[in-house]
């Protein structure tokens, strides 16, 4: 939904530059339009198979975003007792929750239970157990999957691969059937599917196939043993095109290669995070000041690594445009923060044109762990985040004040 008007770069209907005057920088923008465009693409994948669509709340956990999702019919796949009380408060059926995650606590056990929500997907044999023994102090009966590592290494960087045999994720791929049959035993636990969820940005369909062909062969054997496994959720990782030019496969392509490999009557869970909020989000910057150091040019801007920590942490490429046409003269720069930190980069060596100081450049695709993975490191204050909806930008989140960063302390 990004486009130019004239010399003007908008997201939906608004200018940023307008969105810059209002709000200030740096502010994350979302396009209200591009996430659903994003959401309604996986639900007219999955079509007439039962099942639901999660979104991974991890990505983005704001919540007008949730509220919107929640709306429009979406599940929620969470990590965590803050992501559940989150989704909750922004409307989300508990029905409609799963939970994954290798550490769920005692406390956040009994909260997802209290919370009634759909599933969790456990990842050991202790987490069975103390599932099982929360579940019977509370007189619940839990409703599980367990999260299979189906020991497929996905092409994505080594950080966001989850599905490679030795990584810390799910149940090895050896012990899956015993999981069941153990968990079989356990009077406060309800079986009702598999998980699997092998990385993320993931491009190659052939990783997903390998996965889910894996999986099956799990089924059938837990099947065999008089265990139905309702369920198959194939998790998230679908990537999205950061780089022009990048092939991205869509949701009816994954679906269309999954769907084969199992039953026909099974109900599918999928759990986009990064396909439904990456490309639907961007980050406003503005350059501070300009300098030649070393023969390198540099645009230190008003952004740092906390508020965008993905090109630090995993080398993340993501485009920097200016937000107004211009026929400048196109130089290679770095694009930093103020962070003292050499770590402290948005990009490095693109070719941007001169640009004044003042001026602003817009980061495209940081709607997924862009605001959810910042901090205030360095005391910074955590960005405002803008709604645009056609021709209208609402904040949603307020700009954080000094006086947040002392709030909790005593
Ligand atoms: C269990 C689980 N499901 C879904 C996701 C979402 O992945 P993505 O944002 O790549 O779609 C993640 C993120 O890594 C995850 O850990």
């Amino acid at each position: 939904m990004l486009h130019f008007k004239k010399n003007d770069l908008c997201i939906e209907q608004v200018k940023l530059s307008d969105i810059a005057k209002q709000y200030g920088t740096s502010a994350y923008i979302y396009s209200k339009n591009q996430i659903i465009k994003n959401f309604e693409a996986y639900r007219k994948a999955l079509g007439s198979k039962r099942g639901f669509i999660c979104f991974a709340c991890k990505t983005n956990s704001n919540g007008a975003i949730l509220k919107l999702l929640a709306g429009i019919g979406a599940g929620a796949d969470t990590t965590s007792g803050g992501e559940i009380y989150r989704c909750l408060k922004a409307g989300f059926n508990p029905s409609k929750i799963v939970y994954a995650g290798v550490g769920k606590t005692s406390e956040e056990i009994e909260y997802a239970l209290k919370s009634k929500i759909f599933m969790f997907n456990i990842e050991s044999f202790e987490e069975l157990d103390a599932i099982d023994n929360i579940a019977d102090k509370m007189k619940v009966k839990a409703k599980i999957s367990f999260r299979i590592n189906p020991y497929v290494n996905p092409d994505t960087h080594s950080y966001i691969v989850t599905g490679k045999k030795g990584t810390k994720f799910g149940i090895p791929y050896e012990d899956a059937v015993k999981a069941y049959l153990t968990a079989k035993k356990k009077k406060n636990v309800a079986i009702v599917g598999i998980h699997s969820h092998i990385g993320s940005q993931i491009l190659n369909i052939a990783s997903f196939k390998l996965a889910a062909q894996k999986i099956k062969k799990i089924v059938d054997a837990v099947e065999k043993n008089g265990i139905k496994l309702e369920y198959i959720n194939c998790g998230g990782g679908l990537g999205i095109e950061y780089e022009e030019g990048q092939k991205v496969p869509d949701p009816s392509q994954l679906m269309l290669e999954l769907f084969p490999v199992f039953d026909k009557d099974k109900k599918f869970i999928f759990e986009p995070g990064r396909s439904i909020i990456g490309n639907a989000g961007h980050m406003l910057i503005k350059i501070l000041y300009r300098k030649i150091s070393g023969g390198k040019s540099f645009l230190i801007t008003d952004a740092g690594m906390n508020d965008l920590i993905r090109p630090t942490l995993y080398e993340a490429y993501h485009e920097i445009m200016p937000i107004k046409k211009t026929n400048a003269k196109k130089v290679k720069t770095d694009v930093v923060g103020p962070i003292c930190e050499s770590g402290d980069f948005i990009g490095k060596d693109r070719m941007l044109p001169i640009i004044e100081q003042g001026g602003y450049l817009l980061v495209t695709c940081t709607g997924a762990y862009g605001a959810a993975m910042s901090s205030e490191y360095n005391s910074r204050t955590l960005l405002p985040e803008v709604l645009v909806d056609g021709d209208k930008a609402v904040l949603i989140r307020k700009r954080a004040s000094y006086k947040n960063l002392l709030l909790n302390e005593i």
